[in-house]
């Protein structure tokens, strides 16, 4: 079994983010998201993994995952010129699939479930000696789907009485079910034959919701399998801060920077070593990235601060900070992502008034 993770794609809805760095290289309690997603395959038993990468933001996300080697697996790059869609990842990673079944990732999305159990449904699925009785189709495919409560906005299944997939309908008016598509699927070799058979949807992608259904019009079985614990599509910045509070959750105390007897740590919380606090008050669940400095300041739950940041006289909580930015004699700030080598200051020039320079596609709320 191999691994397939996408890690390419336009990124529209986190921008500015990604308008200079990759989502998958956000970090999520200061690991970047792309991590957890290597971490579960390797923890799953798979060792030769495939990552697709857009060439504008390919050479950094090889920069941070390196060989493999820290994760104990083999990296194969594959670069996709343009995000034509996710079944368009499986039709460029053909030479390095082969024949082997593989797992499909993608590279923005979180699960709490590892995917271990869901691997190895696929894999005594298919080689499950024939009963009696019992009829027994091996599965071309599986995928992993969650109840939601507005199937109208995702990608839905129709199961059938043994559990086999009848249907997928993308975005349905009337859905035929609450199961909607997990982004992580199962795949034997057919798969390759259903991406060279679709055509490209009216948004001018190769989907892998039309290769699937490709399979199930075919006669080819597709298994499914339900979501235990939470999934998070982390494409958008409340779903990413979503997910920062749920990993944050599951944070041991460790605090392991310095910290001044003026100062309090209280509850689950994460001072990475070289980290700084001064006469401050952090607030678990947080973690402090090395390097950073806080100093007269609240970081209140559900924090991460990256490495090399400054907060002063300020106060944050429900918040990711990326690496090297600086809060100064802000009173509150909440709800936020903030990205690299970002300032955010209170000025005392006349006339008093809010002053930015903002990227493009910035969002911005004053209070
Ligand atoms: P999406 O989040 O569906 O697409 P996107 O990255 O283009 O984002 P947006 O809609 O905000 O513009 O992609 C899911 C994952 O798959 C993500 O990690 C990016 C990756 N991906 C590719 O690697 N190649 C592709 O062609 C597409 C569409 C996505």
């Amino acid at each position: 079994m191999k691994g397939l993770i996408l890690s390419g794609g336009a990124g529209t809805r986190l921008r500015p983010i990604t308008h200079t760095s990759a989502k998958q290289l956000v970090p999520v309690a200061n690991k970047p998201i792309l991590f957890y997603g290597i971490e579960d395959m390797a923890a799953a038993g798979i060792e030769e993994i495939g990552i697709i990468i857009a060439p504008a933001t390919g050479d950094e996300i090889r920069e941070y995952v390196g060989d493999g080697s820290n994760f104990g697996v083999n990296i194969t790059w594959i670069v996709q010129d343009e995000p034509s869609g996710l079944a368009h990842c499986v039709l460029i990673a053909r030479d390095f699939l082969g024949d082997d079944d593989f797992v499909m990732y993608l590279g923005d999305n979180m699960l709490e479930q590892g995917l271990t159990e869901f691997v190895e449904g696929f894999e005594n699925a298919r080689s499950a000696e024939p009963q009696l009785g019992v009829e027994h189709v091996k599965p071309a495919a599986q995928i992993l789907l969650a109840k939601v409560e507005n199937p109208t906005a995702f990608g839905v299944a129709e199961i059938g009485p043994d559990g086999e997939v009848v249907q997928l309908v993308e975005k349905p008016e009337v859905p035929p079910s609450d199961l909607a598509l997990v982004g992580v699927y199962l795949f034997d070799p057919t798969i390759h034959i259903a991406v060279a058979s679709i055509e490209p949807s009216p948004r001018g992608e190769l989907e892998i919701t039309d290769a699937i259904q490709w399979l199930v019009t075919n006669g080819y079985r597709v298994n499914h399998e339900v979501l235990v614990g939470w999934w998070i599509d982390t494409g958008k910045k409340d779903p990413l801060l979503e997910c920062n509070r749920l990993v944050l959750d599951t944070l041991k105390r460790n605090v392991a920077g310095d910290v001044d007897p003026t100062s309090s740590i209280d509850g689950r919380v994460v001072i990475e070593e070289g980290a700084k606090i001064v006469n401050s008050t952090v607030r678990g669940p947080a973690i402090i990235g090395a390097g950073t400095i806080i100093e007269d300041s609240y970081v209140g739950p559900y924090s991460s601060i990256a490495i090399d940041c400054v907060i002063t006289r300020s106060e944050i909580d429900n918040s990711v900070i990326l690496r090297r930015s600086s809060v100064t004699d802000i009173p509150r700030l909440t709800d936020s992502l903030v990205g690299r080598d970002t300032e955010i200051t209170k000025g005392d020039a006349r006339p008093r008034a809010t002053r930015v320079m903002l990227g493009d596609h910035c969002h911005v709320e004053i209070e």
